[in-house]
């Protein structure tokens, strides 16, 4: 699921970080590193201060915090993980980077939003009207501008991410085997939208309790069932999937109603990924 090769490109790009002063000092939580949830705020006190955008997390981890959810990994997450290991199978959640065939070494030019990948907190912004003039990233500490300039800010790069490391439990829920499992079809190239009633479900099917089957600093995984559909398809077909016109270019995902963004606050997870090519889910 995490491509370190990425995470390597992303830093030869960034290195000429810059400092960008924000003024967050006043409103972000008391944080208290013996008792990290200490002071922390509902779903429905969000945000800390109302002038913050809509239900955004600014200052939760402190006012110059570039990791975000990430925090919910803390050692002794790490620790517990551990203590769960039962058969020490490892798992690949990597798809493939295919060189060409015929060749002894691989020189590999890459758009690195190709293949599997892992969004760092300036990939999307928060924006009132969609444009750019209304851009805020993260703590309100960089601007579109930052990002976009050339030797610009490496400030909430995808860096801070592989420099703390990620490492904890992961669960799978997998809601394309449920739905197999009832004989019900989909179709992961629409905008088939998958609720938290639904992975409530899954998790059940799982033998897992839907009330407590997370952790803090977990890692959450959904099996939307794209790559099996997309493997099937022939290359062809696969290289002009992304370019159906209008409404048809849609992908299967997790719908995003105030209820799932709840869902997730709540399990304080540390990181949602999926097998489709958005996850549709804002931070
Ligand atoms: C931090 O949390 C610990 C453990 O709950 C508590 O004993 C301590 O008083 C707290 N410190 C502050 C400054 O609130
Ligand atoms: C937790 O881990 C970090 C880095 O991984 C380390 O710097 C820190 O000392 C650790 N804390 C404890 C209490 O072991
Ligand atoms: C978006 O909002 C900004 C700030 O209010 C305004 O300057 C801009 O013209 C708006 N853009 C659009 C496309 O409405
Ligand atoms: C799903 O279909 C298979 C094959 O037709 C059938 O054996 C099975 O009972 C069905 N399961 C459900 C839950 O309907
Ligand atoms: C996608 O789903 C919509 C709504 O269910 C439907 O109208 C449309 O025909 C579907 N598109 C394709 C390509 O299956």
């Amino acid at each position: 699921m995490i491509a370190l090769g990425t995470f390597a490109l992303f830093a030869a790009v960034l290195t000429n970080a810059r400092p960008v002063p924000h003024p967050l000092t006043l409103v972000s939580r008391a944080l208290n590193d013996s008792d990290i949830y200490a002071n922390w705020p509902t779903y429905d006190q969000l945000p800390l201060p109302p002038s913050f955008p809509t239900k955004a997390a600014w200052g939760v981890w402190g006012a110059d915090d570039e990791l975000g959810a990430l925090n919910h990994i803390r050692n002794v997450t790490i620790l517990e993980a551990k203590s769960e290991i039962k058969l020490g199978r490892t798992f690949n959640l990597n798809l493939d980077l295919s060189p060409f065939a015929g060749y002894q070494d691989d020189i590999i030019t890459l758009n690195t939003q190709i293949s599997t990948q892992f969004d760092g907190l300036r990939h999307f912004p928060y924006s009132t009207n969609s444009s750019q003039s209304t851009y805020q990233f993260y703590n309100d500490l960089i601007k579109f501008d930052d990002i976009m300039a050339p030797g610009g800010s490496a400030t909430l790069g995808i860096q801070n991410a592989a420099q703390k490391g990620i490492a904890g439990r992961g669960i799978l829920l997998d809601w394309a085997g449920w739905m197999d499992s009832k004989n019900a079809s989909f179709d992961a190239f629409n905008a088939t939208t998958i609720s938290t009633v639904e992975l409530d479900g899954v998790a059940t099917w799982q033998r897992l309790d839907p009330g407590s089957f997370s952790k803090p600093g977990d890692f959450l995984v959904v099996r939307t069932g794209f790559t099996k559909q997309y493997r099937a398809l022939s290359l062809q077909a696969q290289e002009v999937l992304p370019f159906r016109p209008g409404d048809d270019a849609q992908f299967i995902g997790i719908e995003t109603p105030d209820a799932t963004l709840r869902w997730l606050w709540d399990k304080k997870l540390a990181l949602v990924g999926a097998t489709s090519p958005r996850l549709n889910l804002c931070r």
